[in-house]
This record gives C-alpha cells, structure tokens and sequence, in this order.
C-alpha cells in the first residue's frame, strides 16, 4: 500500500487543530501509521526542504517549520501521495477548494498548516528523513 509523508505545521498545532485534521485524513480513506508531535530541528528543515533551498523564501520555510511543534505523519492508502495532495488543497490557502485542509485551517501561503509529499520519490525521501523520530 502507499504510504506519504503529512506534517501538521506548527501554526495548526499552536492553533489547536490537529484532532480536527486527522478526522479530514481517517475519513478521506488514509490510514495513520505513524504520528509524533516533536520540535523539527534546522537541520532536518534544512534537508527536508533542500529542493527550495535557492529561493528567496527558504529561510522564512526554515524558521516558520521550526518555531513550534509540528506533527509528523505516516498515512497510508490507496493512491496516498495524490490522494492526500488532493485533501490539503493549494499551497496559497487563497487559491485552495472549499473542504480542504488549507482552506478551513491554514492562515496564509507560509503559514500554510500542512505539508505532504508530492511524489513517489519525494515520499521515500521524506519519510526516510523522518524514520528515526518514531
Ligand atoms: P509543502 O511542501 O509544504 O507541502 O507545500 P507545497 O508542496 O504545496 O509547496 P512547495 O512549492 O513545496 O513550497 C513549500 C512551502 O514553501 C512556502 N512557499 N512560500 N513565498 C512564496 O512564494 C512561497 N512559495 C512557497 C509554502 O509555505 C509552501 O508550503
Ligand atoms: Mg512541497
């Protein structure tokens, strides 16, 4: 089965809607194997996001991943990574459908309360970077 990688950010932590979030996950068909609510060190940011790491908006990503919280996810199902793409909505919360994760939890385009793999080698990849915290 699929697996992805979810991280609830730390703006929905602090807000108090990861309950909430993962009602919208269990019952969009994924499966919760793995759940940790840790403090995301710079490096694990650093090398999680290294694929934005040339743009200007890198060190925001960095600082905002690592200021509170965050909870990291393994979800599992049919199709996971498209799946729970679909689920979170558009990366800016102004442009994301109605029901999605971003649109009824997330407060602006940084402080966009989740995050999920877009690939089958960006799952691996995360997931691989995550392992060693569950
Ligand atoms: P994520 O990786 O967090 O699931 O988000 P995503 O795939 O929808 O978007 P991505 O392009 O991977 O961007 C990662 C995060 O960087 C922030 N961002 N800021 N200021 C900007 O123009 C800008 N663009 C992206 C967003 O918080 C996005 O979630
Ligand atoms: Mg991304």
């Amino acid at each position: 089965m699929e697996k992805t990688l979810c991280i609830i950010k730390p703006d929905a932590v602090a807000n108090g809607f990861s309950d909430k979030i993962n009602e919208k996950i269990s019952s969009h068909g994924l499966t919760i194997i793995n759940s940790k609510q840790i403090l995301i060190t710079r490096q694990i940011a650093e090398e999680f996001y290294a694929e934005h790491s040339e743009r200007p908006f890198f060190g925001e990503l960095v600082d905002f991943m690592t200021s509170g919280e965050a909870v990291v996810q393994i979800l599992e199902g049919e199709n996971a990574i498209k799946a729970y793409r679909g689920l979170m909505g558009a990366t800016n919360p102004a442009e994301a459908d109605e029901g999605t994760l971003r649109a009824l939890f997330a407060e602006s385009l940084s402080k966009n309360a989740v995050h999920g793999s877009d690939s089958l080698d960006s799952a691996e990849r995360e997931i691989n970077i995550m392992s060693d915290i569950f």
